[in-house]
This record gives structure tokens, sequence and C-alpha cells, in this order.
């Protein structure tokens, strides 16, 4: 098993390295090219092991197998595609800037590739693989872990572009889940790396859903001295577009004014609810009720609740009261 993985993980260097060198070429040039005009310098490429693969079918395959790595093994970790209908194997990434994805030690185990234009699909991961498990992974991790001795807050973003572009402007601390939504598993081996997570999310529906599953799966673990924060980008923006536009310094002002997980969790529940109407405020008080039942025991779910009732005007006694005959059902 150990042997396979080791096997994995060669192949998966051996093609990072391979992407890298074709960034450098002569064919690499439109690709550097677009790096350049979304203000990427070779230091941060560099930093993030970015390259390129060729507009081949067989280049990486042809790379591959002159070194020995079966077909067979090139596919099982996603870098080859088998067309059963052709019996045909070729290339997965083509014409794309790649990033690759690393584990916490630094190993390549994924790859995500963007295309130069406007062509659909945008970006394209690794499938699941091997070493691979995309609802576990976070890109930009091992770089942010590089580049801080000590480590105080992560970031979460969208997207590679995001990650990568606060890195160019020295914020170095940003990481991105792969195209999927934060799960526990995500935010349970941040909390191991840091005490505070500030989810930053794209100025869109997509991205205003996202905080809110992202508050949902955060709620059970905020134990006492973790923080969650929430920072809302203008419309239409990403950390990437803003960061451009701002600057880095406008940008951390962003970040350390985040709102707090109670914060924004009284402020979603109120959202497009009267709080004069009896009724409006009943649905308030049950949907945050229903949120402080998934916190841990501890202070932040003592508090929450004696804010809640001291902005419903409910006894904190018929709160618990409820809580206790509901679970955390409530709502
Ligand atoms: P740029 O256009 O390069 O700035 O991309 P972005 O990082 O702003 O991407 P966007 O906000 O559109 O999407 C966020 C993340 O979702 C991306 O970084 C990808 O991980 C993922 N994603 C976006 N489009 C696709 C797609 O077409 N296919 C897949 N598999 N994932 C995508
Ligand atoms: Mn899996
Ligand atoms: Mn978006
Ligand atoms: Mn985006
Ligand atoms: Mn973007």
């Amino acid at each position: 098993r150990e042997r396979k993985r080791q096997e994995g993980v060669n192949l998966l260097e051996l093609s990072a390295s391979f992407f890298r060198e074709r960034l450098k070429m002569p064919e690499g040039q439109g690709a550097r090219h677009y790096l350049a005009e979304r203000g990427l310098s070779p230091e941060i490429q560099a930093a993030f092991g970015i390259g390129y693969a060729p507009d081949e079918w067989e280049s990486l395959k042809r790379h591959l197998s002159a070194r020995d790595i079966p077909e067979a093994v090139q596919i099982e970790y996603g870098l080859l595609v088998h067309r059963e209908e052709s019996g045909r194997t070729y290339d997965r990434f083509r014409d794309r800037v790649i990033f690759p994805i690393r584990d916490v030690r630094g190993r390549t185990i994924a790859f995500g590739g963007r295309v130069l234009g406007d062509a659909k699909p945008k970006y394209l991961n690794s499938p699941e693989t091997p070493v691979f498990h995309k609802g576990r992974e976070l890109y930009g991790l091992f770089e942010a872990r590089q580049a801080n001795t000590r480590l105080e807050r992560l970031v979460i973003v969208e997207g590679y572009m995001d990650v990568v572009a606060l890195a160019q402007f020295g914020i170095r601390n940003a990481v991105a889940t792969l195209g999927t939504s934060t799960s526990e598993d995500h935010l349970s081996r941040l909390f191991r790396m840091v005490d505070e997570v500030v989810f930053c999310f794209d100025g869109d529906r997509a991205g205003r859903q996202a905080a809110s599953r992202a508050l949902e799966v955060v709620l059970p673990l905020m134990i006492d001295g973790r923080q969650a924060r929430f920072l809302f980008l203008p419309e239409g923006e990403d950390p990437d577009t803003l960061v451009r536009r701002e600057g880095a310094e406008a940008f951390v002002d962003r970040i350390t004014c985040a709102s707090p997980l109670s914060e924004f969790l009284f402020d979603q529940a109120a959202r497009g609810r009267d709080l004069a109407r009896i009724e409006d405020r009943e649905r308030y008080a049950s949907q945050v009720l229903a949120a402080i039942g998934e916190l841990p025991e501890g202070l932040l779910k003592s508090l929450m609740l004696n804010e809640l009732s001291r902005r419903t005007g409910v006894e904190r006694s018929r709160f618990e009261t409820l809580m206790a005959r509901y679970g955390s059902g409530v709502g």
C-alpha cells in the first residue's frame, strides 16, 4: 500500500516538473502572457509551482511512458483519460495553466487547470484518486504554512486565483476549497493549525449561499477560544479582483473588520424580516435558537442565549427549556 502511494507521488512530482518546464519553453508563451496579465510575478508562480500543460494530446503521456510509468497508473492518478469506446488514452490537461495541489507536507497530490481564455469548463481538477480526496484538501495550505513561521488565522476563499492573487499582494494565509463547499473535515483540519478562520467568498449569490452553508458547518466546531468570522465582498467582486482594485492594506482592513460569527448569525436571521412584527420575531428567535443549539456547550453558547433573550425580550430560561425539548431540531 505504502509502495503504491510512493509510486503515485513520484508520478505526480514528475508531472508537476513537466508542467513547470513547459511553462518556460516557447510553447508556454501564451500561458506566461496570461499569468502576467493576471498580475502574477515569476516569484509567486514559482512559490505555487504553477505550470503549463501543452496543447497536445499525448505530451505528458509520452513523458511519463518514457520513464516506465504504466498507462494504467497514469490513468489511476487522473493524468490520462481513457475512452472506453475507442480504447484511446490521452492527456487530461491540455492547453491549461496548471496549479499543483499539494498536501500539508508539500507533496503534489493533484492538479487544477485553467483555460487561458473563456472556454468551458473554465477549471478542470484531477478526479478522485488513491491520494486525492477533493472534499478534504485545501489549495494553498502548504504554501501558507511555508510562508508564515507562525500562522494565526487562515482566510478561506473560493478559487485558486484568489489564493495566488492574495499571495501576490503579500497576504499569504489564504486557502481555497476545490470547487466543493466547505466541509467539517476542512474546518477541523484548519482549526488544528489556527484558532481563527475567516470566510471570504465571492460577492455574488453563490458566495452568499456558501457563507450560509459554512455557518452551519462551523457551528458545532466553535469550542471556546476558536473564532470564525465572515467577510462579505461587494457585489461582483472576488478576493482577486478586489485586492487588485484596492490594494493589500484595504484588503487586510476588510479581513480585520470581518463580522464575527455571532453578528453574522443574528444579521442573517433578521434578513427579510420585520422585527416589529411578532410573527417575524418568532421566526427570527427560532432560527437563531436552532443555530445556538448547534454550538458546543461553552461560554459562547451561553452568551449567545443571553443576547437572544436581550434582543427578543423573551426570558433566557424559556429558550433553555425549548432547546432542551427540541434538542438541535428547533426552527
Ligand atoms: P478566475 O476566473 O480564474 O478568476 O476564477 P475564480 O477563481 O474566480 O473562479 P470562480 O469564482 O468562477 O470559481 C471558484 C472556484 O470554483 C474555482 O477556483 C474552481 O475551483 C471552481 N470552478 C470554477 N469553475 C469551474 C469549472 O468549470 N469546473 C470545475 N470543476 N470547477 C470550477
Ligand atoms: Mn475518496
Ligand atoms: Mn463566484
Ligand atoms: Mn471567483
Ligand atoms: Mn476570479
